[in-house]
């Protein structure tokens, strides 16, 4: 039974440091023993100010070590041991602090040292965590540039409140999210190595006047999903994403745009180096032909009527310029009738790939964290895929196209 868990015999180092999250690292030691592996934990001692190892100590059944120099083995070096005899070591949550002795060298306490020691050929993943105001400091982004510049996998931090009551980003990612993370790692799931894929997500917005807009609810979640979700599995990643609430996770590069019109620059420029592109932004249909320069006024006794003209089709001009070999694929938001307006927009668009959701649902689609899609191949195969997390679907619709791609080149 044990053999059969994912993360059977893959010993994991779990660092945590002096964040109000480090609670959360038990529920983040108690899943990674579940899956079947053997974790061990370093603390800081800034850590053990907001959760006691004991904890840690039951969870894992070895003793939780925090101290440089506290050896409990006379034959071994603890810091070169721990770092050395792991298959993966976590940091989580890692705070402001930690990055930076991590970018800076520094080896001040036992698990910076065993961080300094881990071997180049071991996944070294962090979870970050702490205020918004120190997660977008400068010093922090350039510290974390510098270790994912190294090969350190961010899973990157959510939005939310946070313990001092400000909303914002540097909540530590969800549980679900960090283990995921560890067990993609573990299973060396890097079928994406070498491959450039460009991702557009969220909605666009087209003005109407210099403070009004058209637009969607489209909440980027999903093509945020799809950049991490590739990026862990080895891509290099293009995110040209419409305004959105979320953080791009690190390591993307990263495009900003506001309009329809924009996007579709963006992509034209980049799509040639690119050997996979995903269209799952919502691009507004239509824009205003003329925006008002100025703020429209409003006259009580008029009506008021806006002449809209078609956006360019941004998925279909790359499928008409796409280089051979390229793989494109769409997504098709619907109401009603999917299956036929999927089918439709897979030939009209000359996609290799529709990912069909239906928006009128409300735990799929539109501004949740769930999704339930379908995938519709050009031989007519319709795949369903069950309601799960949005990484969880990123995940299968790329392992799905990482298998078109393998079966057409072969
Ligand atoms: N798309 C695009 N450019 C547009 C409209 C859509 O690239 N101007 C892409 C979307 O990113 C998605 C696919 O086309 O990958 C289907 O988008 P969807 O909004 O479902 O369909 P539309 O083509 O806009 O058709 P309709 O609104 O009539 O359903």
């Amino acid at each position: 039974m044990a053999g059969s868990l994912p993360l059977h015999g893959r010993r994991v180092l779990l660092g945590v440091t002096g964040s109000i999250a480090a609670y959360k690292a038990a529920d983040i030691c108690s899943r990674l023993g579940k899956l079947g592996a053997d974790v061990y934990v370093v603390m800081t001692p800034e850590a053990l100010q907001f959760i006691g190892p004991a904890t840690f100590r039951a969870l894992t059944t070895h003793p939780v070590m925090v101290n440089l120099f506290e050896e409990p083995l006379t034959d071994r070096i603890a810091h070169i041991d721990l770092a050395q005899g792991c298959d993966l070591v976590l940091v989580a949550p890692a705070t402001a602090n930690v990055i930076a002795k991590m970018a800076m060298g520094i080896a001040d306490d036992l698990l910076t040292t065993c961080l300094l020691a881990v071997p180049d050929s071991t996944p070294l993943l962090i979870a970050p965590a702490m205020n918004t105001a120190m997660w977008q400091h400068a010093a922090t982004q350039t510290n974390m540039a510098t270790i994912v510049s190294r090969g350190t996998e961010c899973v990157s931090p959510g939005y939310g409140v946070l313990a001092c009551k400000d909303v914002g980003y540097g909540k530590l990612a969800d549980v679900d999210e960090i283990v995921t993370a560890v067990c993609a790692r573990l299973n060396h799931v890097s079928d994406y190595k070498g491959i450039r894929v460009l991702i557009t997500a969220g909605p666009t917005r087209e003005p109407l006047d210099p403070v009004r807009y058209i637009s969607n609810r489209s909440s980027g979640k999903m093509g945020y999903a799809l950049a991490a979700e590739a990026l862990r599995r080895g891509a290099s990643v293009l995110l040209i994403s419409g305004p959105t609430a979320l953080v791009p996770p690190v390591g993307v590069e990263f495009v900003a745009v506001q309009t329809a019109e924009q996007m579709l620059a963006a992509c034209l420029l980049h799509a040639g180096t690119c050997d996979v592109i995903v269209g799952a932004a919502a691009v507004a249909d239509y824009r205003v032909e003329k925006a008002s320069g100025t703020k429209m006024k409003r006259h009580e006794d008029e009506s008021l009527s806006l002449r809209l003209i078609p956006n360019p089709d941004i998925i279909a001009a790359l499928t008409a310029t796409r280089s051979p070999r390229q793989f494109i694929a769409g997504f098709a938001a619907e109401t009603d009738h999917v299956v036929e307006n999927a089918s439709r927009k897979l030939r009209s668009k000359g996609l290799d790939l529709v990912v069909s959701n239906d928006v009128s649902r409300t735990d799929a689609g539109f501004d949740v964290d769930t999704n339930e899609v379908t995938l519709h191949w050009p031989d007519g195969t319709i795949q369903e895929l069950p309601l799960q997390s949005k990484l969880a679907t990123a995940g299968a619709i790329l392992s799905s196209i990482a298998a078109a791609r393998s079966s057409i080149s072969n």
